[in-house]
């Protein structure tokens, strides 16, 4: 494709590095249904793939003024699977020196999603309850998982993590005080009870949720291990149960939407900085090579986050 040329608020960046999210094999796929009104109907509105980036500044539109060629940033894009991209001036913000390209295109949307939805379950740098609150994360060895572990534990919380038996470990390592290996221990029947769950795979019923959930304690809904299926029937409906149970229940039962904005990707860059967050990276692929990057991601297994 031709290189891009920057709109007046926008800047193209040479990409260094580019991450992988579900997002990519939603739009990619069209799926689930809905998303085509965004996305297109009969064909993708726009066919470049890929959000998360970091790289160099190559060239800035007449009205920016915060970024200047040669400058060293990170954020979200179009189509940050190409040599080059262009990105809104709100969307990316300076990448720290001492964070790489890989790490740094590794946290946009996912890190994002994990800072925002532990701030919504009450888990905030700014929350000195955070201080101990008891916080599960469910599909906490994925791309926004792995963030939230290291997001919460770095507020102080303490984290339980539940993956399968091959990533118990690195959970561990990132910090999780505990950990439950979902194919042999299902912590929806017994354990203790949180204060915050922060749901990635939406596996179990909002009962059996609510059952290890504190009476004024925060379920946070992120994503479903299907995608949403074809229609989204089944997350609707949990959306719509959830949202009737939380005005009668003490539970505060959300789902929350990623919002990409340049103080929360400074606070990221910040955690990096401080080496409070170290993004995982479960694979390596070359920009060829980037379609069996979001074939192995679509399986639904991916080990944090991947750059290509
Ligand atoms: N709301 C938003 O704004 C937003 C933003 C980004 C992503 N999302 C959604 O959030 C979800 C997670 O995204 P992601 O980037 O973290 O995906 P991901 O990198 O593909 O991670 C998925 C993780 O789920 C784990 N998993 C699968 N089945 C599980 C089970 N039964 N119990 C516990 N863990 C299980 C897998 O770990 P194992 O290999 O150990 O099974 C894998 O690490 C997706 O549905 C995505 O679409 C939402």
């Amino acid at each position: 494709m031709d290189k891009p040329t920057p709109k007046d608020d926008e800047v193209l960046v040479r990409v260094r590095a580019a991450s992988v999210n579900p997002y990519d094999w939603h739009f990619m796929r069209g799926m689930p249904y809905p998303l085509r009104m965004q996305a297109g109907l009969g064909k993708p509105k726009d066919p470049r793939l890929g959000v998360d980036l970091a790289g160099q500044v190559e060239a800035v539109g007449s009205k920016v003024t915060q970024f200047r060629p040669g400058d060293e940033v990170f954020g979200c894009a179009r189509g940050a699977f190409a040599e080059y991209a262009c990105a809104a001036d709100s969307k990316v913000v300076s990448k720290p020196a001492n964070v790489s390209f890989e790490h740094a295109a590794s946290v946009p949307i996912a890190g994002l999603t994990a800072l925002q939805g532990l701030r919504r379950g009450g888990v905030s740098d700014k929350s000195k309850i955070s201080s101990g609150k008891k916080v599960l994360i469910n599909g906490a060895a994925g791309g926004v998982g792995t963030f939230a572990v290291e997001i919460a534990k770095s507020f102080a919380a303490e984290v339980t993590g539940v993956c399968s038996t091959k990533n118990v470990d690195l959970l561990r390592s990132l910090g999780a005080a505990r950990v439950v290996d979902y194919t042999k221990e299902d912590f929806t029947e017994s354990g203790p009870r949180y204060d915050v769950i922060f749901d990635c795979v939406a596996n179990h019923t909002l009962s059996a949720f609510r059952r290890v959930l504190h009476a004024k304690g925060s379920y946070i809904m992120v994503g479903a291990a299907d995608g949403g299926g074809r229609w989204m029937i089944g997350l609707l409906a949990r959306l719509m149960k959830a949202s009737v149970l939380s005005r009668f229940a003490g539970q505060k039962l959300a789902m929350i939407g990623a919002k990409i904005t340049r103080e929360d990707l400074a606070t990221l860059g910040e955690l990096m900085n401080t080496g409070k967050v170290t993004p995982v990276i479960g694979r390596r692929y070359r920009l060829s090579e980037v379609p069996e990057g979001i074939r192995y991601h679509e399986q639904g297994h991916a080990r944090g986050e991947r750059w290509s």
